[in-house]
């Protein structure tokens, strides 16, 4: 039994066959990473789940064998799409090739097919690794100027925020995805009315001020040709803004966390005389 069972580890590991998830970044070409590029010129079958045209012809020219996975919007759940592209990018793995499967973003961000496609290629005995890579978060960093090591960040996506009324921290920048697929569990429709919006505000105005300054966010695609669309608004007014599909929600602290002072003494820290409270933030005394 234990010669069998050495013997089948023996055959696996002496397969080929192996998954490389890469991400393209946000912005076109320019923010892939050389590893990554190395991988999808290298790989034996490069499959990818891009929404943008040009990035995919461009991919067909670094490997001709670059083809798009299956995006089925026939499905009721999107989640039976992903789990699809997943198991075609295991049926091309179980041909011994070495496939390079490419998301748009960071491939593990918000990306579960990527997630599902390296769980179920490891399963079936096979090696999977991911490379990072530039999400859209990383470029709302950039555009906003809002550092998460200052006072901290949330991430959500929007339906699960909503649907288990997720516990958050007003003193820390709130970032919710996907505001354009609230309650939606298919496929995006351009152009549909964006009803939710006005509950997702009503649930965040019992935490923050009417008032308070709210973004939508979306990262330039084509930079330098395009800019970033950066649309400020009182949150009582969000219901109005124009979300799209690629549009993510940053909501600013509204003020900052009070320090424990039992806290700061058992790490021994000490506050300058001269330096107020309220001056005390993350990291920087
Ligand atoms: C399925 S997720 C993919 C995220 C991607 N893997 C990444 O790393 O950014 C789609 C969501 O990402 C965000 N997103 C994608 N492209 C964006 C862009 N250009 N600007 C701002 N947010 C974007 C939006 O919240 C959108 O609904």
């Amino acid at each position: 039994m234990e010669n069998s069972d050495s013997k089948m580890k023996e055959k696996l590991n002496s397969r080929n066959g192996s998954l490389t998830v890469v991400g393209m970044g946000i912005q076109f070409v320019s923010h892939l990473t050389l590893g990554a590029k190395a991988c999808i010129e290298q790989a034996d079958k490069v499959l990818y789940a891009l929404a943008d045209p040009v990035t995919a012809k461009w991919l067909k020219e670094l490997n001709p064998t670059a083809e798009a996975l299956p995006y089925n919007t026939d499905n009721q759940r999107r989640k039976d799409t992903y789990q699809e592209m997943a198991d075609r990018i295991l049926t091309e793995v179980r041909q011994e090739l070495n496939v390079c499967a490419v998301f748009y973003g960071h491939p593990g961000v918000f990306a579960d097919p990527a997630h599902a496609a390296m769980k179920q290629v490891r399963h079936a005995g096979f090696p999977a690794q991911m490379f990072p890579g530039i999400s859209a978060e990383d470029c709302l960093f950039a555009d906003l100027g809002i550092d998460p090591g200052r006072n901290g960040c949330q991430s959500f996506e929007a339906t699960d925020f909503l649907i288990r009324r997720r516990r958050f921290d007003t003193g820390s920048a709130l970032i919710l995805w996907q505001i354009g697929m609230l309650g939606n569990l298919g496929f995006y429709q351009p152009g549909k009315h964006f009803y939710p919006l006005t509950i997702l505000t009503e649930e965040l105005e019992k935490h923050y001020e009417a008032d308070h300054e709210v973004i939508v966010y979306e990262a330039a695609v084509y930079y330098p040709v395009c800019q970033p669309v950066i649309q400020r608004t009182p949150l009582s007014k969000l219901p109005q803004s124009n979300v799209t599909q690629v549009s993510t929600l940053c909501v600013p602290p509204k003020d900052l966390a009070p320090v424990d002072r039992e806290m700061m003494a058992r790490l021994g820290i000490v506050l300058p005389k001269n330096l107020q409270e309220k001056q005390v933030y993350n990291g920087v005394l």
